[in-house]
């Protein structure tokens, strides 16, 4: 992996909407504030952060198919489609990516419905229930999960080298 570590960070349905809805789950950031934050959390962890946002389901899966070559992890908080969307399921799938899943709020203890994740099982990790810090967590874990898999890539004796170097 040459360069900075590369994590889309994926927005889905209604999140364009913070600031405006139902504070007392999700804060009164706006989305735009919260990206700044974001961007501040990848400056002190030293990898680099694109941002995506749709209210289109189509859209997101189309994005998701997009990223293989052009990043090397995805955060993602699907919003609602989280509890339903298997064609999220099969595109993160698809994208073939590491993942880690983002929830402002707590959604384990919200309503029965919520409890539902389709995209747990594809995600190294899931942070819920920690504002806006759940993005700061989700970025460590990921940074820490591709510069563990860059170390072993460089190992010699790894697969594919040999004495160290590159076959
Ligand atoms: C959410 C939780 C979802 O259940 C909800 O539909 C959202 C936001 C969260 O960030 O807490 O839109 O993903």
């Amino acid at each position: 992996m040459a360069g900075l570590i590369r994590i889309e960070v994926m927005h889905g349905v209604n999140l364009d909407m913070l600031g405006k809805r139902e504070p007392e789950h999700y804060g009164t950031l706006t989305l735009d504030e919260l990206e700044r934050q974001i961007e501040g959390f990848a400056g002190e962890l030293g990898v680099e952060t694109r941002f995506f946002h749709s209210n289109f389901e189509g859209e997101y899966v189309e994005h998701l198919h997009s990223l293989r070559e052009l990043v090397d992890g995805v955060v993602l908080n699907p919003g609602a489609w989280t509890h339903y969307a298997w064609a999220i399921h099969d595109a993160l799938a698809t994208a073939a990516l590491p993942a880690v899943e983002v929830h402002l709020s707590d959604v384990k203890a919200r309503e029965p419905w919520r409890q539902l994740s389709v995209i747990e099982d594809l995600c190294i990790a899931s942070v819920s229930g920690k504002g806006i810090e759940g993005y700061r967590l989700a970025l460590t874990r990921l940074r820490d999960e591709l510069a563990g898999a860059e170390q072993a890539e460089d190992a010699p004796g790894a697969p594919g080298k040999i004495d160290g170097k590159k076959v």
